[in-house]
């Protein structure tokens, strides 16, 4: 087990996730579809845990992107009901945990239950200064940027902005994650290799780290091996270390 507390300050600070493998996790265990996803709503819970307990700044999870409403009907309820159990069942242990939830994406097009129950979390635990829990529902990377830059343009257009104020930092402050660092650590469960539209301009430094495991099968000690993999490497962001090659011993671009 790498050891976390050694290097707190080599931790990343904002670790997103893309919570794969549900639906095969329910089918290799001959189980309906919904009890995968309720599977992973524990694994969630144990992670969100850990994450206090080692002192991560901010988690983003995948819950629900823009492209799940074309999964099957009972799929999507299913789903649904299960965000709205969760925020209703677990906001009492989250606030005591001192975590600060915020909803990421659309949700003016959520159904009315899930809605309210994630608007309660995020009231009830606004004033907490412990992880930061972001859970994206109806989020969509894309979106998220195009809303940011509808903002910016509105407060050109209103003479509140200029345009040689609209920096990269000022643009960061137009999205769903505005106030919190960059994504230093994408971990996707489930063997694929893609960003699925998932916090694009937030995610242009992370590190990528993907794992087979399926996310209910997902443990604490992976998570742990995700964070001591990003630990050791060497992030340069487009620098050139000091011999003017990156680590694969090439000339560094
Ligand atoms: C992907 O697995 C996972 C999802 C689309 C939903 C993730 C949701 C949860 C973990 C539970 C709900 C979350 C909260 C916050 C209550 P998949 O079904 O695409 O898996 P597959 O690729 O194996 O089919």
């Amino acid at each position: 087990m790498s050891n976390l507390s050694a290097a707190p300050d080599k931790l990343p600070r904002h670790v997103a996730i893309i919570m794969d493998g549900n639906g095969r996790w329910a089918k290799k265990n001959k189980l309906q579809i919904a009890f995968g996803h309720r599977s992973g709503v524990e694994t969630l819970r144990g992670i969100v845990r850990e994450s206090s307990d080692i002192g991560i700044h901010s988690l983003s999870v995948f819950a629900f992107s823009t492209e799940n409403w074309t999964r099957p009907d009972e799929e999507v309820r299913a789903l649904m009901l299960l965000i709205e159990e969760f925020f209703n069942s677990q906001i009492d242990e989250l606030h005591r945990e001192n975590v600060i939830i915020r909803i990421l994406g659309d949700r003016d097009n959520l159904p009315d239950g899930p809605r309210k129950a994630a608007e309660r979390a995020e009231l009830r635990t606004c004033d907490n200064s412990g992880l930061h829990l972001n859970i994206a529902l109806n989020y969509g990377g894309r979106a998220d940027i195009i809303h940011a830059a509808a903002l910016i343009s509105c407060s050109v257009q209103k003479g509140d902005l200029s345009l040689s104020q609209i920096t990269e930092d000022l643009f960061s402050d137009f999205l769903s994650t505005r106030g919190l660092p960059d994504v230093d650590l994408l971990i996707r469960t489930g063997g694929e290799m893609r960003l699925s539209n998932f916090l694009l301009y937030q995610s242009a430094y992370a590190e990528f780290v993907s794992t087979n495991a399926l996310w209910p099968e997902f443990t604490v000690e992976d998570y742990r091996n995700a964070l001591g993999q990003f630990m050791s490497r060497d992030r340069r962001f487009g620098r050139r270390d000091h011999s003017g090659r990156n680590s694969e011993g090439e000339k560094n671009a």
